[in-house]
């Protein structure tokens, strides 16, 4: 049966690719995924009792359906695994659960409120039991899944699951990339390289698993108590890892830890009539002349999935915006919304900036920043209207002492880093 699926899909001894790919999303609801991405699943097949690991999302299910009978005939599966019951991963269960009602479904407590509430109709016909952590099922010839439970890494349901013959890490959510291709593993032929994978990963985190940072730790610790280690993580978007397995957790565990490694400044601004732009290059200035980096990002012009990639591991953000009617310019509004669900627990220290008409909005400046989760170090800084060479100064002032901590900030998280 085997034999129908592409080589590239067959990842690990007895275990298969059955998932797909979506080559033309360009929003995960919100997310500006313009490389695309897939809805990973596989199955275990040629052992006592076949399983299949995950779904896919809804409009796929009939490409998903075919994929796992290229694999195995749907009488002959005993498991079904739910990792994860966001819909992406689990709205082709009740297609797969309709054509072969016969198959027992495993997921965690907390996967089974959500799968009994998202699939009403058909949830009461499933034969559900629930794993907890540290449980094991035996699928036969070697292959024993151990479950591990990582609540949020993304959803309070989030689990692992590691087959201890082929050693290989079912991670879900975590160490994926939204990322169309055709390659299954990233030792493949023809597999994109480390290059690309790890600005893949870098945004996934940032829009995905950033504010996950303290249940990704004990995630990463939870590895440490598998059988094994893993020699290949198999996860639930993008290209899996076998080759880049160690770089991948060297990630992982500056980002989870808020580890900074560059002294970088990301001014976050929009201008009505350039005077808060102006600014910013002063600041940028300031930011130089302490040798440190600076990232001017346009807040009108950059979507949030990318404010959020450059924001991940700067140590400081200057946000500046123009008054209007009281408040922030609209982008700015929606980017400080975003950064503020992003970013909790990070400790970013930062300053605000902008030029107001005929009332300060000095107070309201500081406190988006602050209610973004930046703590403010330097008094912000307004003035009326256009700019002058006094306020020029300040914001070099300001951009100098956002400088000094940014290097502190990495000095003191490279020594972190050595004990982690
Ligand atoms: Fe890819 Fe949290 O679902």
């Amino acid at each position: 049966m085997a034999s129908q699926i592409p080589e590239a899909h067959h990842v690990a001894e007895n275990t298969f690719y059955v998932g797909c790919v979506d080559y033309n999303i360009r929003s995960f609801h919100g997310y500006e995924t313009q490389f695309g991405t897939s809805y990973n699943a596989y199955a275990i097949v040629n052992v006592p009792h076949p399983t299949i690991i995950d779904s896919v999302k809804y409009p796929f299910a009939e490409e998903y359906i075919e994929n796992i009978k290229k694999a195995i005939d749907l009488s002959e599966i005993k498991y079904a695994i739910s990792l994860h019951s966001e819909p992406d991963h689990s709205s082709s269960f009740p297609h797969l659960l309709r054509a072969a009602p016969h198959i027992t479904l495993y997921c965690s407590r907390n996967g089974k409120k959500a799968l009994e509430a998202n699939y009403p109709e058909d949830f009461p016909n499933w034969n559900v039991v629930t794993y907890k952590d540290k449980d094991t099922l035996d699928l036969g010839d070697g292959h024993v899944l151990h479950f591990r439970l990582v609540p949020l890494l993304h959803w309070p349901d989030s689990s692992y699951c590691f087959d201890v013959k082929t050693k290989t890490l079912f991670s879900s959510d975590a160490f994926g990339q939204h990322r169309a291709h055709t390659a299954r593993v990233d030792d493949a032929p023809g597999a994109l390289d480390w290059s690309y994978i790890s600005r893949d990963t870098r945004a996934y985190w940032a829009n995905i698993l950033m504010p996950f940072g303290r249940q990704a730790c004990k995630a990463l610790d939870s590895l440490a108590t598998l059988p094994a280690g893993p020699s290949l993580v198999a996860c639930a978007h993008g290209i899996n890892t076998r080759k880049y397995l160690g770089e991948h957790i060297e990630l992982y565990k500056r980002w989870a830890n808020h580890i900074c490694v560059r002294p970088e400044v990301v001014i976050l601004y929009d201008s009505m009539w350039k005077a808060t732009e102006k600014v910013a290059e002063a600041i940028k200035e300031g930011v130089m002349l302490e040798g440190a980096e600076a990232t001017i990002v346009n807040a009108r012009e950059t979507h949030i999935t990318l404010i959020a990639d450059h924001v991940l591991d700067a140590p400081c953000l200057a946000i500046g915006s123009s008054h209007l009617n009281g408040e922030l310019l609209p982008p700015m509004g929606q980017a400080l919304t975003y950064l503020k669900g992003l970013q909790p627990n990070w400790k970013r220290v930062g300053a605000a900036f902008g030029s107001y008409g005929w009332q300060s909005h000095a107070k309201k400046l500081n406190d988006s920043l602050v209610d973004s989760g930046v703590q403010s170090v330097v008094d912000p800084l307004v003035w009326a209207y256009k700019y002058t060479p006094e306020v020029l100064e300040k914001a070099r002032e300001m951009g100098r002492e956002l400088g000094r901590h940014a290097h502190s900030r990495v000095a003191a998280d490279l020594e972190k880093l050595k004990s982690l």
